[in-house]
């Protein structure tokens, strides 16, 4: 497919589309071994070899990056006050206008992706395609075995809000901790759920979303490219 060439390098991050004018006049920018002439002439990126200052060009139309989130930073693209997951984005990654997938609460941590492909965030987040969140969490109280019927018939919370069946997983008796399955990302869902059966959320982690897992190597804060494999791996069941 035919696109521009400040359109091909802009969306790998590597520089705005003004900034690609100026390279190409700079003459920094060649394409399949000659310099580019001008910032608008049309290639393919999957055929030709694009190399901005010698450095060879990877060019994909969307992008994907799990980010094992902290505590006190808000899942937003912007916040006037406070620190947002993009502040924890660093070189090209900063200027794709990523967004994080669906929401995790500012005190919450765990996999959080980001990407620029609306399509995905909507397929990921919408509860018709079924992808399971599976969280950890601690709570006040003891959780008791009694609370996972209501959990799994699709509790009412105090509020009149139905929500979809979801799943409660005990670590065992008088556990204040526990594992909570859902394809719905409501307001607080977690949080209220757990708190309709008597048991306040403490520490809320997002350990799953499908088939994909945190990685345990991200530390809180890090951040890297999701495989294609990766990426596909969200539409599959989550593991037991
Ligand atoms: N449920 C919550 O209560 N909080 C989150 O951040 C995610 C799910």
């Amino acid at each position: 497919m035919l696109l521009r060439l400040d359109k091909i390098i802009s969306s790998s991050g590597l520089a705005t589309r003004s900034e690609v004018k100026r390279l190409v006049k700079q003459a920094r920018v060649t394409v399949d071994g000659v310099t580019a002439a001008a910032c608008d002439m049309k290639c393919d990126p999957e055929k030709s070899e694009i190399r901005v200052d010698g450095e060879l060009l990877r060019y994909s139309e969307y992008h994907y990056i799990m980010m094992h989130k902290p505590a006190g930073v808000l899942s937003a693209t912007e916040d006037g006050r406070g620190e947002t997951v993009l502040d924890l984005l660093d070189g090209p990654a900063k200027k794709l206008g990523l967004f994080p997938v669906g929401r995790l609460d500012k005190d919450a941590e765990g996999l959080l992706i980001l990407t620029d492909d609306g399509e995905f965030c909507h397929k990921v987040i919408s509860p018709k395609s079924g992808v399971v969140k599976k969280y950890y969490v601690e709570t006040e109280n003891a959780v008791p075995a009694s609370a996972c019927a209501g959990f799994e018939n699709g509790m009412v919370l105090p509020d009149g809000f139905n929500c979809l069946p979801a799943k409660l997983e005990l670590f065992g008796e008088n556990e204040k901790r526990a594992c909570v399955y859902v394809c719905e990302g409501k307001f607080h869902q977690v949080k209220r759920m757990m708190a309709a059966v008597g048991c306040p959320v403490t520490y809320l982690k997002r350990l799953a979303e499908g088939g994909l897992e945190l990685d345990a190597s991200l530390g809180k804060g890090q951040w890297r490219e999701l495989t294609e494999a990766e990426r596909i791996s969200i539409f599959e069941p989550i593991r037991a």
